[in-house]
């Protein structure tokens, strides 16, 4: 980190979100390759912008276009990756946004330290408002996830032409204590942004 730096106040983030009538927050989906994350989390920010709320949508093939440009698929950039992401939700978050997050994101040290950033956002002011992360398991099982291979990337990684690959050569860490589970291959996409806006509803975060 640099020296001689500066933390700038600003707005508290309880004023922010009051002023823009709405709570910033992270939902932040992990999930397998395939498992359904990108499409449930693409109709959720729908959802959301429907009801006249600002939602924004950062995707894993899409930031790697360019934020992420430079990271590949080692477990060194897959942390980086997500460190980066977390900061961005956070951000998004802070501005009383819901940001939406679909990545992989296979490792539990790195999701638990996304959380922890918005965690410690908290701290900054001394009675602000909380940033909320929500954890959401898209658990579909790997044959499934495997069978409908719509980028081909699965028959690639069985034949070894892609190395690293997500649950066929490189880990899958499954959250332990997910907020919210969804699982595309038993309900539909509305069923699963159901849930989670339900679930978002009862804890008072939207209404
Ligand atoms: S990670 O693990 O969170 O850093 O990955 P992420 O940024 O979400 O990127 C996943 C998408 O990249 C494509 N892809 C791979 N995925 C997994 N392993 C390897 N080796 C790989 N190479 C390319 C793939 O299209 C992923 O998209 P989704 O939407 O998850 O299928």
């Amino acid at each position: 980190m640099a020296t001689n730096i500066t933390w700038h106040p600003s707005l508290s983030r309880r004023e922010r979100n009051q002023l823009r009538s709405q709570r910033g927050l992270t939902i932040w989906l992990t999930g397998l390759s395939a498992s359904g994350k990108s499409t449930v989390a693409t109709a959720l920010e729908q959802h959301l912008l429907h009801l006249g709320l600002a939602a924004y949508r950062l995707d894993g093939d899409n930031v790697r276009f360019g934020l992420n440009k430079d990271l590949g698929f080692s477990e060194r950039d897959r942390n980086e990756n997500i460190r980066r992401i977390g900061e961005v939700a956070k951000l998004f978050a802070d501005s009383a946004t819901i940001a939406i997050t679909s990545f992989i994101s296979p490792y539990r040290a790195d999701r638990d330290l996304a959380r922890s950033l918005h965690a410690q956002a908290s701290q900054d002011g001394s009675d602000d408002e909380p940033i909320p992360f929500v954890e959401v398991y898209v658990d579909v099982p790997l044959e499934v996830a495997e069978q409908r291979d719509p980028k081909g990337l699965y028959k690639k990684a069985r034949a070894g032409e892609i190395k690293d690959f997500t649950g066929i050569s490189a880990p899958y860490e499954e959250p332990l204590n997910p907020e919210i589970t969804i699982k595309t291959h038993e309900n539909t996409v509305e069923e699963c942004v159901a849930q989670i806006t339900d679930w978002l509803v009862a804890k008072g975060y939207i209404s």
